[in-house]
């Protein structure tokens, strides 16, 4: 029994040691993420955190003085006894402010400001995938990938990207200027296929979420590269001035539809109207003589009575 007991005990301290000396590895190794080690979106590269020199509990963070004024505006909207409210619009504000990415530290800086526990806020953080634990480029251009934009083309938007950034998704170009991402559905699919480009290159002030819609692969590449040189690329549709019937790019360039005619899908059979509702004939389908059934125990007849 007591052997037994001192045996159980040796190998938990056997345990301890070798967890001990694991975490020792991964405190030094250089941690280095390939694409298997992740999912599409960039921001889940470091969800499980691990420190690195530019990600560490000394990494310097803290709100610049017109940012503080923002947070106390931005508490102020909230009863004092539910400041945790705020986490998710100060965790935004401290991303704008820190390149697009959250640190540690700028998470923890934020559990300080509302008098939250850290793990709350990283609970958070890792959650919503508008956050981006890890650094990313000035420009984080993310292709939607959900049903409508993917049959309207978007693998192509995606491949021209690549092709042309040389990153795929999850990955930074070397000048630091964009990285590529994949996002579900951006509530645009009127005018699939469509990208997102988060611009982080001018602090929460000047901070934009853009939308660039009815994209063909080349359109996707001119506003990487209008972005490159520093131009506005148009935003919304590249095409329509609004989701208007008008033509489409199903095709990976845009086809428009036939003059006067009011709609996207053409009805030749019926002069350019949309046929009516099909009714169905009931007469015709009403069967004649209903099929006869098991003869009449009392008649002998197989005839309805
Ligand atoms: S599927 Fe792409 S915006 Fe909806």
């Amino acid at each position: 029994m007591l052997r037994q007991g001192l045996t159980r005990l040796a190998a938990a301290a056997l345990r301890v040691q070798e967890v001990a000396s694991c975490q020792q590895v991964q405190a030094q190794a250089p941690v280095t993420w390939g694409r298997l080690a992740m999912a599409t979106n960039s921001h889940d590269i470091f969800n499980v955190h691990r420190h690195s020199p530019d990600n560490n509990l000394d990494t310097p963070f803290d709100f610049t003085e017109a940012n503080y004024e923002l947070v106390t505006e931005l508490l102020s909207r909230y009863p004092t006894n539910y400041r945790q409210s705020a986490v998710i619009p100060l965790l935004d504000m401290a991303q704008k402010q820190n390149q697009g990415w959250l640190s540690l530290s700028a998470m923890n800086k934020c559990a300080e400001v509302l008098g939250m526990p850290p793990i709350r806020v990283y609970e958070v953080a890792t959650f919503y995938t508008m956050f981006n634990r890890s650094k990313i480029g000035k420009y984080h251009v993310m292709v939607c990938g959900t049903t409508p934009c993917m049959l309207c083309g978007s693998r192509k938007i995606h491949a021209a990207l690549r092709d042309h950034l040389g990153i795929d998704f999850g990955e930074t170009t070397k000048d630091g200027m964009f990285t590529l991402g994949e996002m579900e559905c951006m509530g645009a699919c009127v005018n699939a296929p469509m990208i997102a480009v988060a611009d982080y290159t001018r602090g929460v002030e000047g901070f934009s979420y853009g939308y660039f819609e009815d994209l063909t692969p080349q359109d996707a590449v001119s506003i990487v590269e209008d972005l490159r040189s520093g131009k506005s690329p148009v935003k919304g549709s590249q095409y329509r001035s609004k989701a208007e019937p008008a033509g489409n790019v199903g095709t990976g360039k845009w086809v428009p539809v036939p003059q006067n005619l009011t709609q996207t899908l053409t009805f030749e059979a019926s002069g350019g109207k949309p046929p009516g509702p099909r009714c169905r004939d009931l007469d015709f389908e009403a069967p004649k003589d209903p099929p006869a059934g098991p003869p009449n125990a009392k008649t002998g007849s197989n005839k309805p009575v």
